[in-house]
């Protein structure tokens, strides 16, 4: 078991300046936790490189982006990207003239899928080809970034890759059940891990969400020993999730969105970092609060954890500042409802005997019961249904503010080289919110 290891102070170290490099090892969307790595890197004047997955024409290759693609990427990142198509695993992957795993699902059905098997040879053919492939295209993109970082400079590597669930039509049906589905249509995560179809999938979420920080770890290992022999220095982030420290009543208390199904995946991240580590090298896993980004839209319910976040901001002394959010908050919300009246169906949502079950730390992560989705759901979809427009909901506001507290205590974090594995919980994020927002 992991023990809970939260960051409880804000760190301040300061060591990346203009002229070091910030290298991101994943792609950038508009609402992803890493832009507030970005603006903090910006700040301080570094040079940004990033990478891109690469994309598929419609037979399925992956190629690098064309030249328009690759000019939009750079312009939306603001730095350079090496165009060496860096997607992890190996749903799409196979040894030459055999079949991958996406084509030997291709005839599973909706009715078929718990009892079909797979074969185990052939997987393992296919995961052996996609590592070859990835970590043969990491080196390629290292011998690149390793150019544009010279002598004497530092490197911060923020690793931000996760996911892995292949594009198999009867999947992404099942994935809607489990994620989405309460009553008639609840689906047992559990039904999923103990069929060959979620044993595959597992494997590819380890490939793709953990497995890829050692590559990273590895591939740039040559970059590390010439910036380290120069008196540089290297750090490397990734984003884990691991459950979260909200407050429930007056007291923080750790609780998490259940079914994770990435969570074994996440787990095995933090070893990645916890043994690198042991080596000397500083890799930091930061488990990161619920947020709603293109990643977890898909999880319905993991945004009811951040509603607390507002009654943390008046707790860790914001002030007006924190007055302000309350009122951008109700101003989201129809007529004849408040953000006290979210905050009470939350508490009851947290103190109903059917969620409180599930804060159960080394248990986690624990499969989904149709109570739960009944509640989680239930309680979910009314709370969207009491905002003005579907579209701006209170909890993109929160998402915006807890990725803005998440970046400053990364980037400052890791240069102070604390430990492989911390969390941010709302107790911190809302002390460094505070503190970028002074009353004046
Ligand atoms: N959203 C949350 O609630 C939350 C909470 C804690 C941690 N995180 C973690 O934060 C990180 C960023 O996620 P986000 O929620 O900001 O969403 P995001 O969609 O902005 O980022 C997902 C990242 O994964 C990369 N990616 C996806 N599939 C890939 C593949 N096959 N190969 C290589 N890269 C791939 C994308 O390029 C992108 O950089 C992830 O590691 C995620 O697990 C998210």
């Amino acid at each position: 078991m992991t023990e809970l290891t939260s960051l409880r102070h804000i760190p301040h170290a300061n060591l990346f300046r203009k002229g070091d490099v910030f290298v991101l090892f994943g792609e950038l969307f508009g609402r992803g936790y890493v832009n507030g790595l970005i603006d903090q890197a910006r700040a301080a004047g570094m040079t940004i490189v990033g990478i891109t997955v690469g994309r598929r024409d419609d037979n399925g290759t992956l190629r690098a982006l064309t030249a328009e693609e690759h000019a939009e990427a750079e312009e939306k990142l603001g730095g350079r990207i090496i165009n060496v198509p860096l997607m992890a695993g190996f749903d799409m992957d196979a040894p030459e003239g055999e079949q991958n795993p996406t084509e030997l699902l291709s005839g599973i059905t909706l009715k078929s899928w718990q009892e079909d098997k797979l074969d185990w040879a052939k997987i393992e053919a296919c995961r052996a080809a996609g590592i070859k492939r990835f970590t043969g295209s990491v080196e390629k993109a290292m011998a690149e970034i390793d150019k544009l970082i010279p002598d004497g400079a530092n490197a911060f590597f923020a690793h931000t890759m996760a996911g892995g669930i292949p594009k198999v039509k009867a999947f992404l049906a099942i994935a809607n059940r489990i994620y989405k589905g309460r009553g008639e249509r609840f689906m047992s995560s559990r039904a999923l891990l103990d069929s060959d179809l979620g044993k595959l999938i597992l494997m590819n979420f380890d490939e793709v969400t953990a497995n890829t920080l050692q590559h990273l770890i590895n591939g740039s290992a040559k970059i590390r020993a010439r910036l380290e022999s120069a008196g540089g220095q290297v750090r490397y982030t990734a984003y884990g999730y691991h459950g979260t420290e909200i407050l429930i009543g007056d007291e923080y208390q750790w609780q998490t969105y259940t079914n994770y199904t990435q969570g074994y995946a996440k787990m095995r991240l933090e070893s990645v970092a916890e043994a690198a580590w042991k080596d000397g090298v500083a890799a930091t896993v930061f488990n990161c609060p619920e947020i709603r980004t293109n990643s977890s839209d898909i999880f319905v319910g993991v945004e009811l954890s951040l509603f607390p976040l507002l009654k943390a901001l008046k707790k860790e002394g914001g002030g007006k500042w924190a007055d302000e959010q309350w009122k951008v908050c109700d101003s989201l919300l129809e007529e004849g409802t408040s953000v006290d009246d979210i905050l009470d169906t939350i508490e009851k949502y947290n103190n109903d005997a059917t969620s409180a079950e599930f804060r159960n730390f080394p248990a986690w992560p624990m499969d989904n019961t149709p109570a739960l989705a009944d509640v989680m759901i239930g309680t979910s979809e009314e709370i969207t249904k009491l905002h003005k427009d579907k579209k701006e909901l209170i909890t993109d506001h929160l998402s915006s503010l807890v990725l803005e507290g998440a970046g400053p205590l990364m980037f400052h974090g890791a240069a102070e080289k604390i430990g492989p594995v911390l969390w941010l919980n709302h107790d911190i994020i809302a002390k460094q919110l505070t503190a970028l927002h002074p009353e004046k």
